[in-house]
C-alpha cells in the first residue's frame, strides 16, 4: 500500500486516541482525512485542532448499518474512491463477565467487532486498487485477560475476520492488517484505568506509549505490507509466545495476569 499525496483514509474513530494520531500522521504524508465518530462536538473539535482543509468529519455509529450507509453516501459525494479504511472505533469496560450488563456486553462487541465488519462491508467496493485495510485489535486479541471477557472475544474476532477478509481481497491487491497495540496513552486508556476493578489493581502494566508513536509505527509496517502490526516489542514478544510455546505462554499468563 503506497500512502502517497492527494489519497483519502477514512478513519473510524479519527476524533479521538489513536484514531486521531493516524489521522495526524496520514496529514503529514499528505493524504485527505475523513474522521468518523458518534459525537459531533468532538469531531468538530479535532478537525479544530488538525487545523487543515484536507479533514472532512462525518457523524456516523459504526454499529449501525443505516449510519453507516448514511455517512459513505456523504463520504463518496465527494470523491470516486478511498485509499485507506482505518477502524479504530472500539470501546472497554474492564469487569467481570458476572458484573457486567447485557448492555454493557452487547455495546462492546458491537462497537469493536460489529462496528469494523460492517465498516468494511459498507467500504469495500469504495477502495481503490492498490487501497488497504488496517484494523485495531489488542493484546487481548492475542491471549484474553480476566476482567475482558466481551472485549477480548471482539478483538479475537477482529483477528480473524481480517486473516479471512485478507484472503477474499488477495487476488484485488487490497491490503489487510491487523494491529496490537500496546497501553496507549489515550481517553480510552485513561478512563480504563480509572474503572478497573479492585482486584486487578497493582497489576504491573508497561507505561503507556504516545498515541503519536504508536500512530507512526503503524502506518510505517502497514506501507511495509506487514499483515500483523506490533507496534511495541512487548506485543511481538506476547504474540511469539502464544504462537510458538503456547503452553509455555498460557502457564506464565496465568501468573502474571490479574485474576479475581
Ligand atoms: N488505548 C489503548 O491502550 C489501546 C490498546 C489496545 C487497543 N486499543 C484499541 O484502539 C482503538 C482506539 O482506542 P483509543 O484508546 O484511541 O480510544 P479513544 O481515545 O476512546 O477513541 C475511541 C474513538 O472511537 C469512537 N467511537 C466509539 N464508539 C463508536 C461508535 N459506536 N461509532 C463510531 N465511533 C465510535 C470515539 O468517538 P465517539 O465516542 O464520539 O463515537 C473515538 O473517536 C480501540 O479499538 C481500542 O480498543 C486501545
Amino acid at each position: 500500500m503506497r500512502l502517497t499525496s492527494g489519497k483519502t483514509a477514512v478513519i473510524t474513530g479519527g476524533s479521538s486516541g489513536i484514531g486521531f494520531a493516524i489521522a495526524e500522521e496520514l496529514l503529514k504524508k499528505g493524504l485527505c482525512v475523513v474522521l468518523v465518530a458518534r459525537r459531533a462536538a468532538v469531531l468538530e473539535e479535532a478537525k479544530k485542532k488538525l487545523g487543515t482543509e484536507n479533514v472532512e468529519i462525518v457523524s456516523a455509529d459504526v454499529s449501525s448499518a443505516g449510519s453507516l450507509k448514511e455517512a459513505k453516501k456523504r463520504i463518496m459525494a465527494r470523491r470516486d474512491n478511498i485509499d485507506l479504511l482505518v477502524n479504530c472505533a472500539g470501546i472497554v469496560k474492564p469487569a467481570l463477565l458476572s458484573d457486567l450488563s447485557v448492555s454493557d456486553i452487547s455495546d462492546q462487541i458491537s462497537t469493536n467487532l460489529l462496528g469494523m465488519v460492517l465498516a468494511v462491508r459498507t467500504f469495500i467496493d469504495c477502495l481503490a486498487k492498490d487501497g488497504g485495510i488496517i484494523s485495531i485489535s489488542s493484546v487481548n486479541g492475542i491471549f484474553g485477560i480476566a476482567g475482558y471477557a466481551p472485549y477480548a472475544a471482539s478483538k479475537f474476532g477482529v483477528v480473524g475476520f481480517s486473516d479471512a477478509v485478507r484472503r477474499e481481497l488477495f487476488k484485488k491487491g487490497i491490503s489487510i492488517h491487523v494491529v496490537f497495540p500496546p497501553d496507549t496513552d489515550t481517553p480510552q486508556y485513561r478512563k480504563e484505568c480509572e474503572h478497573m476493578p479492585e482486584w486487578m489493581n497493582g497489576w504491573v502494566r508497561s507505561n503507556p506509549l504516545p498515541p503519536e508513536v504508536v500512530a507512526k509505527r503503524i502506518i510505517k509496517a502497514a506501507s511495509r505490507g506487514r499483515f500483523m502490526i506490533f507496534p511495541s516489542m512487548t506485543t511481538k514478544f506476547y504474540a511469539f509466545m502464544a504462537r510458538h510455546l503456547p503452553l509455555l505462554s498460557r502457564f506464565l499468563i496465568d501468573r502474571i495476569a490479574p485474576k479475581p
